[in-house]
């Protein structure tokens, strides 16, 4: 060892680096499989319903989209969901999720949200999505 301390100066310094990666959390739920669109319709002037308020042509658009984007998710007109003074009453399935009054610009929002959840089905895929009987 050399007087005066130089073997310190002649020392590389070294230096560590972390890489430290950060994802989103992935949800536990499973993604939905199943969009539902409440028809309901109630004749009384006195009583709200979906179907008065249009969910018929906000389903044919949610419909229409899903076949064009082929979103892996299968869209069902369905009875009264218990939503009515805030309808129409739109539902994901399973999971719960809601969408309460959306008007036909937002059907886009609700498509690409579908298929982000619901990802697409491939195009040599020969199973087209799924359509419930009376839909
Ligand atoms: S009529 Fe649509 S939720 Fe009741």
């Amino acid at each position: 060892m050399k007087a005066g301390g130089s073997s310190q100066l002649s020392r590389k310094s070294e230096t560590t680096f972390a890489v430290v990666i950060v994802t989103e959390p992935k949800s536990l739920d499973p993604p939905p499989t199943t969009v539902m669109v409440c028809v309901n319709r109630r004749f009384r002037v006195d009583e709200a319903s979906c179907g008065v308020r249009g969910s018929e042509k906000l389903a044919d658009a949610l419909e229409s989209g899903i076949q064009q984007r082929r979103i892996n998710i299968k869209l069902e007109r369905s009875i009264c969901m218990g939503h009515c003074l805030t309808g129409p009453t739109i539902r994901l399935a399973p999971g719960g999720r809601f969408f309460h009054g959306p008007t036909s610009e937002e059907i886009a929002a609700i498509l690409d949200e579908l298929e982000e959840k619901c990802g697409t089905l491939d195009p040599a895929d020969s199973d087209a999505p799924l359509f419930m009987p009376g839909s």
